[in-house]
Parts: C-alpha cells; sequence; structure tokens
C-alpha cells in the first residue's frame, strides 16, 4: 500500500527532526491516523511514479505496441546523438548492439542484447531513465517500438515483430540462464509493511556476523 508507505516515512521523519534519542528509546510509537502535515497523497498520484515492470513475467507493462520501423524513427529523433547510427556506439555511450557469447570471454560486451536476461528489463529502464536529456518523457507506445528496433538490432526478433505486453515477455534472450540465484543470507530481507520492528533492531533471521 504505497500511501501508507509514505506515510510511515513522513512520521518518521518528523520524530527524527524532533530527536533521534527519542526514536531509539521508544521506537516509532502509533502511527497518527492521517498525515501529520501536508494533504494526503491520492493513489492517482503515486501511481505516476508505481512503474515497475516485473521481470520475467513482464507484469506491469502498459497497454500499447511498438514496431521496428517506428522504433527507427524514435532512435534517429531522440537517442542517436548519443547513442550512434543503429544503436552502434555514440558521444556518451558505447554499442548496444552485439557482443552475444561474450559472457565468459574478457572483455565482455555488455549489451540489452547480449546481457538482459528477460526482454522486459529494456521497457522499465528506458521508461524511466531515457532519453538520459529527457526521462520519462516517452510513451508507452515509443518504449515499446524502440525495444523492437533494438532487440532487433541485435538479431533477437524479425523486422516484423509487434511489441507489446503479451510478446515482450516471450522474447528468449540469450543471457536468460546466466544469472544466478544471490542466496546470501544479507541478500534475502524482506520489506516490512506493517508491525515493522524500529530501524537499528536485528530483524528474525539475520546474522550478526
Ligand atoms: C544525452 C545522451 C543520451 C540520450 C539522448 C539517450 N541516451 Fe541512452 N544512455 C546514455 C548514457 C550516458 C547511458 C549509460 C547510463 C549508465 O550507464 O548509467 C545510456 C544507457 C542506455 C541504455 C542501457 C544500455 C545497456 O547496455 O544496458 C539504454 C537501453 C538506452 N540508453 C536507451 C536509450 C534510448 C532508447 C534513447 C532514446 C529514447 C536514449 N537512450 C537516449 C545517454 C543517452
Amino acid at each position: 500500500m504505497p500511501s501508507r508507505k509514505l506515510n510511515l516515512s513522513i512520521a518518521a521523519g518528523v520524530a527524527l527532526t524532533f530527536g533521534a534519542a527519542t526514536v531509539l528509546a521508544e521506537g516509532y510509537g502509533p502511527r497518527p491516523e492521517g498525515v501529520a502535515h501536508g494533504t494526503e497523497i491520492s493513489e492517482g498520484d503515486l501511481a505516476l511514479w508505481d512503474i515497475d515492470i516485473e521481470a520475467p513475467t513482464g507484469e506491469g507493462l502498459p497497454e500499447g505496441e511498438g514496431t521496428v520501423a517506428k522504433g527507427k524513427e524514435v532512435f534517429a529523433a531522440k537517442c542517436v546523438a548519443c547513442h550512434g547510427e543503429e544503436a552502434g556506439g555514440g558521444a556518451m555511450y558505447g554499442s548496444m548492439v552485439g557482443g552475444i557469447g561474450t559472457m565468459t570471454e574478457r572483455p565482455r560486451r555488455l549489451t540489452p542484447g547480449s546481457m538482459y536476461p528477460y526482454a522486459p528489463i529494456f521497457f522499465d529502464y528506458t521508461r524511466r531513465a531515457m532519453p538520459m536529456d529527457s526521462p520519462m518523457s516517452l510513451t508507452a507506445d515509443e518504449v515499446y517500438s524502440l525495444a523492437a528496433y533494438i532487440y532487433h538490432l541485435n538479431g533477437l526478433i524479425p523486422e516484423d515483430f509487434t511489441m507489446n505486453a503479451e510478446t515482450m515477455p516471450t522474447i528468449e534472450m540469450p543471457n536468460r540462464d546466466a544469472f544466478m540465484v544471490d542466496d546470501r543470507p544479507d541478500a534475502s530481507a524482506e520489506r516490512c509493511m506493517s508491525d515493522c520492528k524500529p530501524i537499528g533492531t536485528v530483524a528474525d533471521g539475520d546474522q550478526k556476523s
């Protein structure tokens, strides 16, 4: 529940302002009803920022679709200055094409084609971070089209591929099985959303050394 999380962090910020010692001694105490200051943020406002795409399922991918041809156009208008012709490397970044099969070589060549284990990662990253000088400015159709263009340049999909929420997760990425699950004990922390232990205390199951 995103709004609850926000209220909690606002409450924490206020408590900290009035003295860290109080927080450490008493924890956060009961959460006050409603917001303590400012106005309640609406779920609608939060939705604009709740844009995570799950991988490998692609859950969260929006409606819309894109094609290689449209992606080529958008790329020429909004990406080529930094990423170069046909994403082969430009003023700001190296190639986004090729490198497939180099993961066990030195140097590896990391590109969306060679590295990403799941195709929807491109959507999440590009929508939130690119173009670098104007992030979050692309439409869903533009991002789908750019994904089609880049994955096509990488030889992963045919030129007539239609990219959308259904098709994107089905693309077989070459590096799909090369990632391993990080099972170190300190990497398994679970997010706490209610009745959380005060910050600074050790959660059940955590190792102390
Ligand atoms: C102003 C320069 C600039 C523009 C314009 C720009 N990029 Fe980038 N892009 C970068 C830089 C710099 C990085 C590396 C960022 C990093 O490593 O943190 C990057 C990284 C990326 C990556 C990650 C590459 C990888 O190997 O994982 C993708 C994908 C990408 N850009 C796509 C795009 C697309 C699509 C557009 C056009 C809509 C675009 N970029 C426009 C500068 C730019």
